[in-house]
């Protein structure tokens, strides 16, 4: 990559890039409302220059999170972006008292499997016909996350 990409609070600017990326990347795609109700939530943007190459969007309810949407613009794949935007989203996660953070995924997303097993995600669950277009089961995907340490 020419310059270093950085991750950062999505913004309103950002919600037709993101919307793009969205419908590139899911048969069922989120509308741009609904992006933009979650900005009041952890909404993070990975911006490289002028441009956005992927997301996060999670909501915490207390000790717990939900990962409710990851995408990456596919000229940007495989280069440790939404490993990145994990990162940085569990870190903020934690940071805020989160424990424990839920996500669902398509049985036949091998790509999206990987990548959250890779980052600590376990199988807790399937949620059946879950998904539509096509309906396909969820798998239900957890991990434990942990308190930054404190300065004492
Ligand atoms: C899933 C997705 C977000 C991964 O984004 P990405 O930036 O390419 O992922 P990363 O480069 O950070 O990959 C991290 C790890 O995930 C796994 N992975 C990612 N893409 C993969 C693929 N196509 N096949 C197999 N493993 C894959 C690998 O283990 C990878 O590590 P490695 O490259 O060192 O082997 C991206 O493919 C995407 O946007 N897909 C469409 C939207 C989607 O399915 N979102 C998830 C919904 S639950």
């Amino acid at each position: 990559m020419a310059d270093r990409y950085r991750i950062r609070a999505a913004t309103s600017a950002d919600l037709s890039a993101v919307a793009g990326i969205e419908r590139a990347s899911f048969d069922d795609p989120w509308s741009l409302a609904s992006f933009r109700h979650h900005l009041a939530d952890l909404f993070l943007v990975v911006e490289q220059g002028e441009g956005v190459l992927g997301y996060l969007i999670a909501c915490r309810l207390g000790p717990e999170a939900e990962i409710l949407n990851v995408a990456v613009t596919t000229a940007a794949r495989r280069r440790g972006i939404a490993h990145a935007l994990l990162d940085a989203a569990l870190a903020q996660l934690a940071g805020a008292g989160v424990r424990r953070v839920f996500l669902e995924v398509r049985l036949s997303n091998a790509a999206a499997r990987r990548l959250y097993e890779r980052a600590g995600f376990a199988e807790v669950g399937r949620r059946r016909g879950y998904y539509h277009r096509p309906r396909e089961d969820a798998l239900v995907l957890a991990r434990a996350v942990d308190h930054p340490a404190r300065p004492a």
